[in-house]
């Protein structure tokens, strides 16, 4: 929160899936923030809170909507900072990520916290092992921060991709593991399997007799 309050210009256009202190933070700089999120309790509760203690949301614009709803459709203009903060299970951040950085400048942020999480790991792993298009700007405990650069983001098929074209030779390398094991391979010859068992017993003391 301190590293978003210092990177905040109010000239920024910013938007959130989620919210809750971020979204305090994203106010207090004045920024053109979209907030993105279905309980609009919450909303009720920033709008109070901020009241209570004289935060401006002037410039802040409540959507209570799932962000997997209403990104697809979104397009208030272009970004500068997106942070993915809101529903974590598999695919929703992809698809934050996805629809929110189409509009992201270059150079511009794209920040995704609770990396702890695999869903929000696995975007990562991706960012982090693109070339040309994204580099890892900042990292935290649970939390990267990724800067757009200046090329295509999706021009290109999956083998442009280092995350998924290594992901693809690994699982190539992978196939022998799919063969039946040893263990399994003694279940077709039985008295191979008993010697076994019985050589076992004789050489570590567990022999049962059976
Ligand atoms: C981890 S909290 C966000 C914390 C916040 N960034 C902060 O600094 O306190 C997750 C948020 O995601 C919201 N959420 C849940 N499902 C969502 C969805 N489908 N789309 C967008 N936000 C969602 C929750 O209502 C909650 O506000």
């Amino acid at each position: 929160l301190w590293w978003l309050f210092d990177t905040l210009k109010p000239t920024d256009a910013t938007l959130e899936t989620g919210c809750g202190f971020s979204t305090i933070i994203f106010a207090l700089k004045g920024t053109r923030h979209t907030v993105i999120s279905p309980i609009k309790h919450e909303h009720k509760l920033i709008r109070d809170w901020s009241a209570a203690n004289g935060v401006d949301l002037s410039r802040v614009t409540f959507l209570a909507e799932k962000s997997e709803s209403v990104l697809p459709i979104w397009n208030d203009g272009a970004l500068d900072l997106v942070l993915i903060d809101g529903f974590h299970g598999f695919p929703v951040p992809m698809v934050d990520w996805l629809y929110t950085s189409r509009w992201l400048t270059t150079g511009g942020l794209v920040v995704v916290d609770d990396t702890q999480i695999r869903t929000c790991g696995i975007l990562c792993d991706f960012l982090r092992a693109e070339e040309g298009r994204w580099t890892l700007a900042r990292e935290f405990d649970h939390t990267d921060v990724f800067r757009r650069l200046d090329a295509p983001l999706l021009d290109d098929d999956w083998n442009a991709q280092p995350w998924a074209f290594q992901a693809t030779l690994d699982r190539v390398e992978r196939r022998p593991i799919a063969r039946p094991s040893p263990a399994g391979l003694l279940d077709a010859f039985p008295s191979m399997k008993r010697l076994t068992r019985y050589l076992h017993g004789t050489l570590f003391g567990r022999h049962s007799g059976r």
